[in-house]
Order: structure tokens, then sequence, then C-alpha cells
């Protein structure tokens, strides 16, 4: 099974990913967590993706679709895959596409996560990040059991250097633009299912089984 996570900042994509990953026992590939594993470790990569996203903006096109083909083809994503954050743009959707017919795969579906703008900002003000694992909390709606370290592998967590008031407003504007057609592209080929993302985090896990069970409309 090949899935894509769809949704604005913050509507919840890397915390669904992570059940749906346990769950299905196939790998996340969160483009935003390979970014920030490279910037914190700085790499050539992650030295120019910084600049990027410290503004908000995407990083260019080139840089990210490399990463992802190349992780796509390695061998835990036999079975399947789910892309959390990529693609972001028409242009990555298109690229994706192409390199997966050529490897005689495809998307089965991609899942939009629906928040309202104004709780979409509550949230990633809010947010906390395992450093470790990348595990999202909340230091109100999702609180870990030990303050300050990741319940799933026991790290430190800390605040996005994103995460902040000016790049969060940045980080929506470019989803409404740049992301927002993708809703359309996947919806023209049968393959766009949209999720309400308001409600516990289990809940809306089990919203996204039945839809995945129930499939798209093409098959
Ligand atoms: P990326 O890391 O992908 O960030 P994003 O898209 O902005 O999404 P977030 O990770 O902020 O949100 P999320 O949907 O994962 O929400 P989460 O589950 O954490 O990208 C960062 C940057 O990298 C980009 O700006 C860009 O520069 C670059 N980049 C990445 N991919 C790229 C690409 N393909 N092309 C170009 N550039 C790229 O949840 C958010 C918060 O809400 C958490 O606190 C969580 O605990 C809480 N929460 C989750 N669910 C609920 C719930 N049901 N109720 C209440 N709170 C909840
Ligand atoms: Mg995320
Ligand atoms: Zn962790």
């Amino acid at each position: 099974m090949n899935l894509i996570l769809l949704g604005a900042p913050g509507a919840g994509k890397g915390t669904q990913g992570k059940t749906l990953s346990e769950t299905y026992k196939i790998p996340q590939i969160s483009t935003g967590d390979i970014l920030r594993a490279n910037v914190r470790s700085k790499t050539q990569l992650g030295v120019k993706a910084k600049e990027f996203m410290d503004k908000g903006a995407l990083v260019p096109d080139g840089v990210v679709v490399n990463m992802v083909v190349d992780r796509i083809r390695q061998d835990d994503c036999v079975n399947g895959f789910i892309l959390d954050g990529f693609p972001r743009n028409l242009n990555q959707a298109a690229v994706l596409e192409s390199t997966l017919r050529e490897m005689g795969k495809k998307i089965d579906l991609a899942i939009g996560i629906d928040v309202e703008r104004k709780e979409l900002v509550r949230r990633l003000s809010g947010r906390r990040v395992c450093r470790k694992c990348g595990a999202s909390y909340h230091v109100i709606f999702n609180t870990p059991v030990n303050i300050g370290m990741c319940d799933k592998c026991g790290s430190e967590i800390y605040q996005r250097d994103d995460d902040k008031e000016e790049t969060i407003e940045a980080r929506l504007k470019v989803y409404e633009q740049e992301t927002l057609p993708l809703i359309e592209y996947y919806g023209g080929k049968g393959l766009y299912k949209s999720i309400d993302g308001i409600g516990s985090v289990d809940k809306i896990t089990k919203d996204i089984m039945d839809a995945i069970a129930k499939g798209s409309s093409n098959s």
C-alpha cells in the first residue's frame, strides 16, 4: 500500500503517519524529518535547506525529489510506504508519478487531513517534537507522560525553529498556494479522500484506517 498524507502544516500528518506506519508495518517517509536530520548534522543538503525552511518556504524540488526517490527505492519500501509532506506541489506529484510508474508501482490513496486555519495555528504554536524519533506532542492537547521526554523513545522533546508565529503564517500561505492544488490533482484520478482532522488523535486514526479499508474509488 502506497499512501500519501496531505494536509496543511499542523494538520496531523506526522502524528497519524507514525501510528499508521506501526500498524501497517510500512515506513513513514517524512521529507520534513529527513531535511531536519540533515540540518542537524550540517550536511551540504541541510545547510542549503535550512535557508528555505527558516522562511517557511519550500526547499527546491530538485533537492527534495531526489531525496524521496532514493528513499522509495530502499528495500523496506517493497510492501509500501506512507509519504508525509511529499508531494507538496504539482511538479513533485508529477515526478513522483513517473518515478513510481518506472518502478511498476503507483499511489493507492491520498488522504487529506482537514483542519481549519485557527486550529492549525493553535497546534503549531504549542507543538513539541522528539529530537530522536520525531514524535509530535502539544503543550496542551497532547502532552507526553513525563514532561520534556518522548513517550515512545525517552529522548528530549523540543520546539521546531519554524514553529514561530511569523514562520507559521508563511508556511500556511505556501500550503494554500502550492499544495492545495494537489487535492484536485488526486481527486481527478479518483485517489483522494478527505478526513475530518478535528477530534481525538485515535478517532482520526480510525477514520483514516476506515478510508484505507474502503480503498480509492478506483479499486
Ligand atoms: P514538514 O516537516 O513537512 O512540516 P509541515 O508540512 O509544515 O507539517 P508539520 O510537520 O508542521 O505538521 P503535521 O501535519 O505533521 O502535524 P503534527 O502531526 O506534527 O516541513 C517543514 C519544512 O520542510 C517545510 O516548510 C519546507 O521548508 C520543507 N519541506 C518539507 N517537505 C518538503 C517538500 N516536499 N518540498 C519542499 N520543501 C519541503 O501535529 C501538529 C501539532 O498538533 C502537534 O503538536 C500534535 O501533537 C498536535 N495534534 C495532532 N493531532 C491532533 C489532534 N487530533 N488534536 C489536537 N492536536 C493534535
Ligand atoms: Mg510533520
Ligand atoms: Zn521519541
